[in-house]
């Protein structure tokens, strides 16, 4: 029996000093002192001994079942405290700057960034954010607009008609300068971005459905000079150019008197290239001073007061600004093409 617990003893040593997690140090002591333990179980055998062998062994079983206690408790205490340590030490070594593995977020479309660029550059210059419409009435899209029935210039405009008389998808933001007008008194300035539409084939620079500012500026005394300076203005500050020339020609709208089309100095060359097809300008603005009639429709006093207005397409400048090619990309919704804004 004496030789058993030196074994046990030894063993049981051996043992803990092996062991490298709490569940195993549990398993150690069951097989030691649990109700199966091999100490358990030698208590248990006592009473078969005579007298003299019990009082030779008790007192070394005794002993054995308090030292294998206050062992295995060491060794618990001792690994508890190793894993605390370990948690404080990854604690400290986590790094909160390490980057992410890449997560699939949204990004804002090209027409939003370009639209949240446009109402920056113009609030800057003191202009209020229009809204209007994109069901019309004749009145808005062409009547107000010095564009009656049956006048030729309404070839301009490929409609979509609706089923209700005299409704229409809107062919230009134009129609809220009418609303502007009988809405406010001078002087006003706004711009309105917003969705147009016109029944035409889609090809790589053409589009059913495709987005306009327009912008009108109402004060006394206001001549072409401060349309071309707030189309220069404009116009700078969206390349960001410090310097950007403008070329202007007379372009014919039946809503302005004289109509202009300005063309901006090409941002991509200096000699020509293929965006501006070697000619080194861009037609980006068509505008002009607010014809009398149109005044008059907005219930504003041509007499007292004279404005520009301008109607200019995003598609062309989100085009020029992110150097896309294709039209139809922008509202073809390909992840990878989207991704990139
Ligand atoms: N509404 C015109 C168009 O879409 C553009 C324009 C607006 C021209 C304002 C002059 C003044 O063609």
């Amino acid at each position: 029996m004496q030789k058993t617990i030196k074994t046990i003893e030894t063993q049981l040593h051996d043992q803990l000093a092996h062991a490298t997690s709490l569940k195993e140090v549990e398993e150690i002591r069951l097989a030691v002192l649990g109700k199966k333990g091999s100490v358990t179980q030698l208590l248990a055998q006592m009473k078969e001994l005579s007298l003299d062998d019990k009082k030779a062994v008790g007192p070394l079983l005794q002993e054995l079942r308090q030292a294998a206690e206050v062992s295995i408790n060491k060794r618990r205490d001792f690994l508890v405290q190793q894993e605390a340590q370990a948690a404080t030490v990854k604690e400290q070594l986590f790094d909160v700057t390490v980057g992410v593995s890449k997560a699939q977020r949204g990004h804002l479309h090209p027409y939003t960034h370009i639209v949240e660029e446009i109402q920056r550059i113009f609030l800057s210059m003191g202009y209020e954010i229009w809204d209007g419409p994109e069901v019309e009435t004749d009145f808005y899209n062409f009547g107000a607009l010095n564009i009656p029935q049956d006048h030729p210039a309404r070839d301009m405009y490929d409609t979509f008609w609706t089923d209700a008389a005299g409704h229409l998808l809107r062919t230009h933001t134009s129609t809220v300068q009418i609303r502007a007008m009988q809405e406010r008194k001078p002087p006003i300035a706004g711009i309105a971005p917003g969705r147009t539409f016109r029944h035409e084939a889609v090809d790589a620079s053409h589009d059913y459905q495709f987005m306009q500012c327009e912008g009108l500026f109402i004060d006394k005394n206001v001549t072409v000079g401060h349309l071309f300076a707030t189309a220069q203005t404009f116009l700078k500050a969206l390349f960001e150019k410090d310097t950007l020339d403008i070329r202007i020609r007379p372009g014919f709208f039946p809503f302005v008197e004289p109509g202009f089309e300005i063309d901006m100095r090409c941002v991509f060359c200096k000699n020509g290239c293929s965006v501006c097809k070697q000619s080194t300008w861009i037609e980006v603005f068509p505008g002009g001073m607010v014809h009398p009639n149109v005044l008059k429709a907005g219930g504003i006093d041509p007499d007292q007061y004279a404005g520009f207005a301008f109607g200019f397409g995003l598609t062309r400048l989100a085009m020029l600004k992110y150097g896309i090619d294709d039209i139809r990309l922008l509202y073809s919704g390909k992840l990878k093409f989207l991704e990139q804004f």
